[in-house]
């Protein structure tokens, strides 16, 4: 077997696995979620997720990619498949790569709208509000028309018409992604955590100084932080907040994804995992919960009031982030250079993420397919560009996605990783993996936690789902929703086909 690569050094692991956690989610869905599940009424239950869903999750992903990485294998087809060899094993284990890969096809293509802002907005295209506007409605305007003529949703039909400009930024943040993956694991995704986590720290830190200063009649900064900070038990009883807490931690921690175990697949067998684990997590909850509240909240409520910048966020991530807030900050001194600030740190954030999302199936071709580092990103960036082209021009096939691989398949994957490493692999095992090496134990509780709390608590959330989210998405049947899930079932068939192909050509 020839040697796998590893990580260089501890802080640069970390930085990596922060880097993958901390992506658009924290600036741009955290803000959205707690708007719109009451502010203070979301913190506890997603507190409380983050204990009993986020943390365990968080430990076995990394404690079976250390494992699996020790015997060659960094995804989730092999590793399933060495804790209980049989077929099931391995097409389960197919969602770990089916997952990351469609997820990425859209999240590389917003990713690329955050670099061409930054860039429109630094060379001062950025749009400009009339001259003495005074309603938010007039401010926002002109911002909404940008981002609608930049994707093309202005465009009649099923189909998005994007400018040039945003194909060609899309064809250059492929290009960086695939850039970075080339130099491979320590060289290319650790080095560029080095310099980027960093930089967008400071870039964020920057940002909220700026956004506490903000203060106009409408109101003040300080009354956003008010509203996200201000708990309400009551609302421990709204199955729904629960729901959107889960949902979040998942997608923040990026847990349910593979793309955690492989990252962990390069951490040498006996390193400790407990303590880097636990600090990733937590610097990703830093992220999330102080920079990225204290950004476009309490911007927006500074500037349209608490109750009309609810309403804003409750228009979604991509109005709040790409209509919104530029907005705000034309509205200040200096309003394009912090427009451009903020793109820039949202490119950042994503693209450390999206790295992320890519190595899975880098891994996979590499590790059971055999080809070259080089093959094996070119054939996964060949990949990603060319399915990129349905969500870049079919109205409605980004929803479509996020639903089913990044807001269900999650969930059910992260569902599916327990049962595996924790119930088939053996509590006892599971548990002297974890803390093998560790230089923190793992409290007792999370024995119990892991083996009894969190499935159930897994269990119960995708049946909820499945009833009250998924007839809704389920009965739609415009063509453009039939092509997605037909392409994606297509995308699962074809990674099934190279598990089994790779499993042929080893014996
Ligand atoms: N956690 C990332 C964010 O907050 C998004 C994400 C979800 C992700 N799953 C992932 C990133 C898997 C990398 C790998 O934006």
């Amino acid at each position: 077997m020839e040697r796998r690569e590893h990580w260089a050094t501890r802080i640069g692991l970390i930085l990596a696995m922060a880097g993958n956690a901390v992506g658009l989610g924290n600036f741009l869905r955290f803000p959205v979620q707690a708007a719109e599940n009451g502010g203070g009424a979301f913190m506890i239950p997603y507190l409380l997720a983050f204990l009993a869903v986020g943390i365990p999750l968080m430990w076995v992903e990394w404690a079976m990619g250390r494992f699996g990485g020790a015997h060659g294998h960094g995804t989730t087809p092999s590793i399933f498949y060495l804790i209980k060899p049989s077929r099931l094993s391995r097409v389960l284990g197919v969602f770990g790569l089916w997952i990351p890969l469609v997820v990425i096809i859209y999240y590389v293509y917003i990713e690329s709208w955050t670099l061409g802002f930054a860039l429109k907005f630094l060379v001062g295209l950025a749009p400009e509000p009339p001259p003495g506007a005074s309603s938010p409605e007039e401010v926002l305007r002109p911002f909404k028309e940008f981002l609608f003529n930049y994707v093309g949703l202005n465009a009649e039909g099923d189909f998005l018409k994007p400018s040039l400009f945003a194909y060609l930024m899309f064809l250059v943040t492929m290009a960086i992604n695939a850039a970075i993956l080339l130099r491979g694991v320590s060289k290319g995704i650790e080095r560029f955590a080095r310099v980027a986590m960093p930089t967008l720290f400071l870039l964020a830190v920057f940002l909220v100084v700026r956004v506490f200063l903000l203060e106009t009649p409408n109101g003040s900064a300080v009354e956003g932080l008010n509203f996200l900070w201000h708990p309400d038990f009551s609302k421990l009883t709204d199955p729904g907040v629960w729901i959107a807490a889960v949902g979040q931690i998942f997608f923040t921690l990026s847990l349910g994804f593979g793309a955690i175990v492989t990252y962990a697949s390069y951490v040498r067998r006996d390193e400790d995992i407990t303590l880097s684990g636990l600090t990733a997590a937590t610097l990703n909850e830093k992220a999330e919960v102080i920079l990225g509240g204290s950004i476009a909240i309490p911007a927006a409520v500074a500037f349209f009031g608490l109750t009309a910048a609810v309403e804003i966020a409750k228009g979604g991530a991509f109005n709040l982030g790409f209509i919104s807030l530029p907005a705000v900050f034309s509205q200040t001194a200096g309003g394009p250079f912090l427009g451009f600030l903020w793109f820039f740190l949202l490119f950042f954030a994503g693209l450390t993420s999206s790295i992320a999302l890519m190595q899975p199936l880098v891994a996979f071709f590499e590790d059971e397919l055999k080809l070259t580092h080089r093959q094996a990103v070119f054939f996964t960036a060949g990949i990603v560009f060319f399915s990129a082209h349905l969500v870049i021009f079919l109205r409605g096939a980004l929803d479509e996605m996020d639903f089913w691989a990044g807001t269900v398949g999650v969930v059910f994957f992260g569902l599916v990783e327990l049962i595996y490493f924790v119930w088939l692999f053996g509590p006892r095992r599971a548990w002297e993996e974890i803390n093998r090496g560790g230089i923190i134990k793992v409290p007792k509780v999370y024995y119990w936690v892991m083996r009894f709390v969190t499935p159930a608590f897994l269990l119960l959330l995708l049946a909820v789902w499945l009833f009250e989210k998924a007839p809704a998405v389920l009965t739609q049947t415009h063509w453009t929703v039939w092509v997605t899930r037909f392409y994606m079932v297509g995308l699962f068939l074809l990674l099934t086909m190279l598990v089994f192909l790779a499993e042929r050509r080893r014996v």
